[in-house]
């Protein structure tokens, strides 16, 4: 592998063998040796499993390589702590590691610093940016940062902007890919919100069914709001909690003790528009279907806005053609 870029390249598709969800990012990790062939490689598994660099380094030891004075090319610097499991520069400088490069500074109050103690041993330990190492650690390292949930607020709406008809109905305005979508996102977040609203009117499962079929991870199920729900779905095993509060940030700050990093906002209208009311969605997931509705509830209420130049407006905006509908992303990171 010719140079650090290259290889940091292959660390970033390797993290993406680790899952999205828990509370940690995925991240790889490439040993390279002096003439630029690989010694190792190794990802993150998720919270409790060797962290990428231990991995990489067993990887290479089962291939009986020698790491004496190897490059380590890591997506998110090596951490200096123990947690579940023990300091990544330990294992680097035990293994004989001669220097390092990582993509992303770890904002952890806990893990960062590891570049300053390899450094501090004599191991060059250099921040080597890279848009793919960058990107796969947005959500976490956005959360990491501002010490809450990375919030979606994730609707489905007509083209225009009802999410529900006068009759309350709202199940399918999206068609078949774009729900599969949606389940897929559900599968890579740690939790789901709803207001009691949405639970007292459709009963969802809030499961995450990808193709058909319940995925191996499933979210925490939240519920918010003081209304009962006894009996609804979401009941079904333990996998749910209910927060009586009408404050959104209460409902980060219990779900951060919980571990929850990415946070998903399904609805309804009051709950969403209380979340971006009080400026706490990081990103926008909008499945438009091509229907009209013209009555029924709309997607955000007042947001106290009154004039154009102060709209809320998102960057970095993708779309997505889903079938008949149309997915709309926009990232608010940073606060709406
Ligand atoms: N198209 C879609 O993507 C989609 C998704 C979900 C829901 N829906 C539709 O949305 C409709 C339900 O709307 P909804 O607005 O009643 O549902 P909701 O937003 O799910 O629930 C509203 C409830 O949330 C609780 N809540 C917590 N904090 C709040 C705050 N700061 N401000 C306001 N409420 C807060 C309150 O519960 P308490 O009163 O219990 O305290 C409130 O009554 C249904 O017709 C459903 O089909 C559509």
């Amino acid at each position: 592998m010719a140079d650090i870029d290259q290889a940091l390249e292959r660390a970033s598709t390797l993290a993406l063998n680790g899952p999205g969800y828990g509370p940690n990012p995925r991240v790889g990790c490439v040993l390279l040796a002096a003439d630029g062939s690989v010694l190792g490689e190794g990802w993150h598994r998720g919270a409790g499993t060797a962290h990428a660099e231990v991995a990489a380094i067993a990887d290479a030891r089962s291939r009986g390589a020698d790491l004496t004075g190897a490059t380590a090319v890591v997506t998110l610097e090596p951490c200096a702590h123990t947690g579940r499991t023990g300091p990544c520069v330990d294992a680097l400088t035990d293994a004989g590691i001669g220097a390092v490069h990582y993509a992303v500074a770890d904002p952890g109050e806990a893990s960062a610093g590891g570049a300053a103690v390899l450094r501090a041993r004599g191991i060059p330990a250099l921040l080597t940016p890279h848009a793919h190492a960058t990107a796969l650690t947005r959500r976490w390292l956005a959360a990491m940062t501002k010490g809450a949930p990375y919030v979606i607020a994730k609707w489905a709406a007509t083209l225009d902007g009802r999410m529900a008809a006068a009759d309350g109905t709202s199940f399918w305005i999206t068609g078949e890919q774009a729900r599969a979508h949606a389940h897929g996102v559900r599968a890579s977040v740690d939790a789901i919100a709803v207001g009691t609203g949405t639970i007292l009117t459709d009963n969802p499962s809030l499961s995450a069914r990808p193709h058909g079929e319940e995925a191996g991870h499933q979210p925490l199920r939240v519920v918010v709001g003081h209304r009962a729900t006894d009996g609804a779905k979401v009941w079904r095993d333990g996998n749910a909690v209910a927060i009586s509060t009408d404050e959104p940030r209460d409902v980060l700050g219990a779900l951060w003790q919980r571990e929850v990093r990415t946070l998903i906002v399904e609805g309804g209208p009051r709950l969403l528009s209380a979340f971006l009311r009080a400026g706490l969605v990081d990103e926008v997931n909008a499945y438009i279907a091509p229907a009209l509705l013209g009555s029924g509830p709309s997607v955000v209420s007042d947001l106290g806005i009154s004039t154009m130049a102060d709209a809320l407006r998102g960057g970095a905006v993708t779309s997505e053609r889903l079938g008949a509908d149309t997915l709309v992303t926009a990232h608010f990171t940073g606060g709406i």
